[in-house]
């Protein structure tokens, strides 16, 4: 696991654009893995900059994304399906058919795992997985636990999870109890991992999964036991690390 510090937001987003571009370029039709929340919209916004710049070309490149809510459609402003829409897959050359989200809707939610994970196994596998990471450790919607689940599956949410997306919606019961997510054992199966941390509120969670026990109370950890982890953290993000550790500068490798 190698850690970056970014001085804030934006070099962090910049930092990560970077790395995804590079694997774009590297490998024009590679399976991106791809994260919705706050925190990759900065990195997204810049990969459009450079597509419209002529950089990148995404005609080629296939996703696979994390997760969604149970219960949205694709068409619900909430919805994952919408976020990635509207926040890349609209204003870049990627085909639409070669993207995937889980279906909301679907009426048997386990078939729709099922078929998630067959989505995921007949692309070859996820190149380059990016990830936010949750105050309480989680990646995509795999919640702390005491098992890390294999593949996808569907989750009831926590209710700290539920309290900390409601800034989305008109109010806190129409925040979804469940979604349908990636495991922790589809995310591990990537060839790379980058995880990205913004703020404060994510400085404990980093520092646990990073340098703490792996266990599925803290889902994140998992990730020490992958061989190409790369954690771009802002400063505020890395308080606990900076005070727990004597890292000072550079690339820390954990
Ligand atoms: P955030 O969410 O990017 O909105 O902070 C990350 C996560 O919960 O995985």
């Amino acid at each position: 696991m190698k850690i970056y510090a970014a001085k804030d937001y934006s070099d962090l987003s910049r930092k990560a654009a970077n790395l995804i571009s590079a694997q774009i370029i590297m490998k024009p039709d590679a399976v991106l893995g791809l994260a919705t929340g706050s925190t990759p919209v900065g990195a997204y916004k810049q990969l459009i900059a450079w597509y419209e710049e002529g950089d990148l070309d995404f005609s080629r490149i296939r996703s696979v994304n994390l997760d969604e809510y149970k219960g949205l459609s694709g068409e619900h402003d909430q919805s994952y399906r919408y976020f990635m829409n509207h926040n890349l897959f609209n204003h870049v050359n990627i085909r639409k058919e070669d993207t995937n989200v889980p279906n909301g809707l679907a009426e048997d939610a386990e078939a729709e795992c099922v078929r998630y994970n067959g989505v995921i196994a007949a692309m070859g596998g996820i190149d380059l997985q990016l990830l936010g990471i949750g105050g309480n450790g989680h990646i995509g919607f795999n919640e702390p636990s005491s098992v890390f689940e294999k593949g996808t599956h569907v989750v009831t949410l926590t209710e700290e999870t539920r309290q900390s997306n409601a800034r989305f919606f008109a109010s806190i019961d129409e925040v979804p109890t469940h979604a349908l997510t990636m495991g922790v054992g589809n995310i591990m199966s990537a060839r790379k991992i980058l995880l990205l941390a913004s703020g404060e509120a994510k400085a404990k969670a980093v520092y646990d999964s990073c340098f703490g026990s792996v266990t599925p109370n803290v889902p994140a950890s998992v990730l020490q036991l992958h061989s190409d982890v790369v954690v771009i953290a802002d400063e505020a993000a890395l308080t606990l690390v900076r005070e727990k550790t004597d890292w000072k500068d550079g690339i820390y490798e954990v």
